[in-house]
């Protein structure tokens, strides 16, 4: 890429070296701070100081709106553009022509796989895909309507009660096993959730499906002496893992590097990731939406609806993103895969309502102008409801998947030698220096 191209595009995109120089009005003094990669590095702010003793310029950022927390060659995000790529391949083609498993070696490993090292990938994530027993009679404890993903985000945390070796994170070997594990295990501990609150048996994995068919098995196998899922709707479930895996440094990423650099295990910082994406401005965006459209219920009170979004009474979840400006590449594929889900489960009578909802804000001034377009989440949702997920699943969808993408930045984390524990400083706002007051007089 050229380096005219690059500066068009903005920070965090590796550009021809340069300088900024900034004079401090305080002292009238110039210094001279060097551009890296469309970036000033925030320490370098910190010889700009008044006197010996001040403590020089600190950045402000709040939500790191501005900041890039790390050099990765992971994931690349335009959000002006649209583009999605991993590991440099863009995600239209890794959905077209790829499969989960290989696209998480990809992040993993940084190359796609060849037969050979996808075969013994593809075997070693299968033969990981059981539990401790004990891990089953702990999930049993959880009450009858616990939410799965409050479950998930615990049996992960305790994962690394099971595998104590898992904090040598500076072992290789060991490390590498805890990788396997957890992208085995996600769909496992995804699966006793959902029969847990369905009050059905647990499922034991079946390792002669694949990847998303034994999920599919997991979670809905009865009495049928064997579970074979419709190869549509596993394609379907496969290419949604694909689009999920990895989206940079994002809340639940960015929570997976931060308690990572602390050195702890990756269990205990894959279930930090786990817990920032249940929140519903990230990972539970999806289940919002699907409340949305069946709080609206019928094309009719779409206007009203929408008028309340506009007063700022509501919100149009699955709308909106901190980085794309544009539409979202994954919205796009999503849409098209709700049609090949449809033609198997049909039509979903939610998609009307969301299809009129996306029309009529891709023409209203109030989405334009902020430049609000459909994100992963909105038809997501829908896909899901079709599998016959429960909304609370809906997001345990999206930690399946994106737990490849977690590990692949934790990992690079850990090899980074300008990585340190994650300490951000504050603006302090208080008082200062008061005297304690006794509780009789207060
Ligand atoms: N509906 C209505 N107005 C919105 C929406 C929305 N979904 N999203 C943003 N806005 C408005 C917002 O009110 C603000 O308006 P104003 O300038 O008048 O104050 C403007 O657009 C800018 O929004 P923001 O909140 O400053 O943007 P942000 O970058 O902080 O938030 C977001 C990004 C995704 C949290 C937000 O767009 C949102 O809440 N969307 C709905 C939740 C959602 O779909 N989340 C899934 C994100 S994609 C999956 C993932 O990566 O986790």
């Amino acid at each position: 890429m050229g380096t005219e191209e690059q500066s068009e595009n903005g920070g965090g995109v590796a550009t021809a070296s340069d300088s900024l120089t900034i004079t401090d009005n305080r002292t009238g003094k110039s210094y001279e701070v060097p551009i890296e990669d469309g970036t000033v590095r925030a320490t370098a702010l910190r010889n700009i100081k008044v006197n010996e003793s001040d403590f020089g310029v600190m950045t402000y950022d709040p939500a790191f709106m501005n900041t890039a927390s790390c050099r990765s060659a992971i994931t690349y995000l335009d959000g002006e553009a649209g583009v999605l790529e991993y590991r440099g391949y863009p995600i239209e083609q890794l959905a077209e022509h790829s499969t989960y498993l290989e696209v998480a070696y990809l992040l993993v490993h940084g190359e796609l796989p060849n037969q050979k090292q996808l075969d013994e990938w593809t075997h070693e994530i299968t033969i990981h895909t059981f539990v401790h027993e004990n891990v089953r009679s702990f999930m049993q404890g959880f009450r009858y309507d616990a939410h799965p993903m409050g479950m998930l985000l615990a049996s992960v945390g305790a994962l690394s009660t099971f595998y104590p070796d898992a904090n040598k994170i500076h072992d290789p070997e060991t490390r590498y096993l805890q990788i396997i594990r957890l992208i085995a295990k996600m769909p496992t501990l995804a699966a006793f959730a959902y029969r847990h609150n369905m009050g059905q048996p647990y499922v034991y994995p079946d390792n002669d499906l694949r990847y998303p068919g034994n999920f599919l098995s997991m979670l809905f196998k009865m009495t049928e002496l064997k579970y074979e899922p419709d190869p549509r709707l596993e394609r379907a479930l496969d290419v949604l893992f694909i689009l999920h895996a990895d989206h940079e440094q994002n809340c639940s990423t960015s929570a997976v590097r931060a308690v990572g650099s602390s050195q702890v295990d990756p269990y205990s910082a894959v279930a930090a990731g786990i817990a920032a994406l249940y929140g519903p401005l990230h990972g539970g965006a999806n289940e919002q939406v699907l409340r949305m459209l069946r709080r609206i219920g019928t094309k009719e009170n779409i206007p009203d609806f929408m008028q309340g979004v506009k007063d700022g009474k509501e919100r149009l979840m699955g709308f909106g993103h901190r980085v794309y400006k544009n539409y979202d590449p994954r919205a796009k594929i999503i849409k098209k895969a709700c049609d090949d889900v449809f033609e198997v489960t049909g039509v979903n009578p939610l998609l009307e309502i969301a299809l009129e909802l996306e029309k009529i804000a891709l023409e209203d001034e109030y989405f334009v102008k902020r430049k609000l377009y459909p994100n992963v989440d909105f038809y997501s949702g829908l896909i899901y409801e079709a599998l016959h997920m429960p909304v609370g699943m809906f997001t345990v969808l999206f930690a399946i998947p994106r737990t490849s993408g977690w590990i692949s930045q934790w990992l690079e984390m850990i090899d980074d030698k300008e990585q340190k524990i994650a300490r951000p400083r504050q603006i302090y706002t208080g008082e200062r220096e008061r005297e304690y007051v006794p509780l009789d007089k207060r």
